[in-house]
């Protein structure tokens, strides 16, 4: 091999991501391999061999913290005999545990905070000379933002997301979100809108906008204050982009100029990810959600009334302090009422320095018993609303081959995943699928070959 070419091989660092938890991490992960390439260093999937290994955590519940802590001990071993490479966590689990992290684990170089991530290109200069033990987990979400908008955006998959808003201000009393992501920010329109750009550039025809709290957006602009609805209307206009939607929404901020997008927004796609967490009023206004399960009925009813097509899917917390069964059984009925395509739900675990930690949890075992009710029937639900769809032709984006398999990835309006037969060049486009088979995530079926109406 070339000299001059072997050199350069050795000089070229390399740096490996994992990330834990929500959409908005898988984001920031992104835009943390965007910073960390703009000092040289270059993505590896190969953990063997890596310089630089991120961690991108959640601190959602204990488990997911947990699991940081194994990755770091799986990691020390591989590299018993080798260079050690530069370890730094990032995200919730960084910015709540900093120093004790530090403390615990003594082979992470540093912890930085969600909004802190512009300084990983100098924290990893001051590791290379030799500095450790870094602390960075400072609430500047301004800074943050600033940096990041000069670097580009390299994500280059059809369904891209974008972060418009951090943060939280709503304190549910059982999440600790508020205190690792901080207060509610809001990104102006402009910023919005450049990155969609760059991303439409990179061939992406779907983007969901990203928030803590996505539909509490609000960005003051001269005398306007922009909303999540205007954000939707300017990105509707880019004549690419084929599908807008948003994660995740609070129902306290469903607002009326929002829902009204569904009327005309034909690029809003009819699917609505509304965490409930619960359908009992007494729990409700223990967790602080700041709604009666009516007033989520409502938002349910409204939006059906303009967009009767639309699914809602839900997050739900079992067995929370003070749950009766009375209360369960609200929940249950609230999921028969509104019928939910998918929904996520959790048993309620305690998060040290959220007001709910102090109180008494109900039994483990009751907890068990309910979540295994909510989950058979949530599943019910699902794979009857998927073995609905056979027969009928689906409007699909088409976002990629599988890997090993000669069949094709993509998702239905409402977010079902499918898996079809179709060719390479169908790669990005919206092609019509007939739905032939299904199972409880998602729908089977192949390109239909003369163009037949399609009904969603
Ligand atoms: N902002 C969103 C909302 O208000 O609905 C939720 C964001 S949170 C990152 C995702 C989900 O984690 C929540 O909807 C909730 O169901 C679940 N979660 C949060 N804290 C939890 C806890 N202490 N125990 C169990 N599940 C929890
Ligand atoms: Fe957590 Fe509640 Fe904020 Fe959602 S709204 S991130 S559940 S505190
Ligand atoms: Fe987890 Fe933080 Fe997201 S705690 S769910 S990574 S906001």
């Amino acid at each position: 091999m070339d000299q001059k070419l072997k050199k350069n091989r050795k000089l070229q660092k390399n740096f490996f991501i994992k990330t834990f938890g929500c959409q908005m991490n898988e984001y920031d992960s992104n835009r943390i391999a965007d910073l960390v390439k703009t000092i040289g260093y270059k993505k590896t999937d190969n953990l063997e061999n890596t310089d630089c290994y991120i961690l991108n955590t959640c601190h959602i519940r204990e488990k997911a913290t947990e699991k940081v802590y194994h990755d770091i001990g799986r990691l020390k071993k591989k590299y018993r005999n080798k260079k050690k490479p530069i370890v730094l966590v990032t995200g919730c689990v960084a910015q709540a545990e900093n120093e004790e992290m530090l403390k615990r684990e003594t082979y992470i170089d540093a912890v930085v905070g969600p909004q802190s991530y512009q300084n990983i290109p100098k924290i990893l200069k001051k590791i290379n000379d030799n500095k450790r033990k870094l602390n960075f987990t400072d609430f500047d979400v301004i800074e943050k933002f600033d940096k990041l908008n000069l670097i580009k955006n390299h994500e280059s998959k059809i369904s891209s997301f974008i972060t418009i808003q951090e943060g939280c201000d709503k304190f549910c009393n059982f999440c600790v979100v508020p205190y690792t992501r901080g207060a509610e920010y809001s990104r102006s329109l402009d910023e919005i809108l450049i990155e969609a750009r760059e991303l439409i550039l990179n061939g992406t025809k779907e983007i969901t906008l990203l928030g803590q709290n996505v539909n509490a957006y609000s960005y003051n602009k001269g005398k306007k204050i922009l909303r999540l609805s205007d954000i939707i209307r300017s990105l509707s206009k880019i004549e690419e982009l084929e599908r807008i939607r948003y994660t995740t929404s609070h129902p306290k901020d469903m607002t009326d100029d929002l829902i009204d997008c569904y009327k005309d927004e034909k690029k809003l796609m009819p699917f609505l990810h509304l965490p409930a967490q619960s359908g009992s009023n007494t729990i409700l206004k223990k967790m602080n959600r700041k709604y009666t399960k009516e007033e989520y009925l409502l938002i349910v009813e409204k939006m059906r009334k303009i967009s009767p097509n639309i699914q809602f899917s839900s997050d739900f917390i079992v067995g929370y302090p003070g749950e009766t069964e009375k209360d369960f059984k609200d929940t249950v009925d609230l999921v028969k009422r509104v019928e939910f395509i998918n929904s996520f739900s959790f048993i309620y675990n305690k998060r040290p320095g959220t007001p709910a930690s102090n109180s008494v949890s109900i039994e483990n075992k009751v907890q068990k018993e309910r979540l295994i009710i909510l989950q058979n029937l949530l599943e019910d639900i699902q794979k009857n609303k998927n073995k609905k769809n056979v027969g009928k032709l689906k409007n699909i984006l088409v976002e990629n081959k599988l890997k090993n398999q000669n069949k094709y990835f993509g998702r239905t309006p409402e977010l079902t995943p499918v898996i079809f037969d179709a060719n390479e060049q169908d790669i990005g486009k919206i092609i019509k699928i007939e739905i032939k088979d299904f199972n409880q995530n998602s729908l089977f079926g192949s390109k239909i070959k003369i163009n037949k109406e399609v009904a969603a």
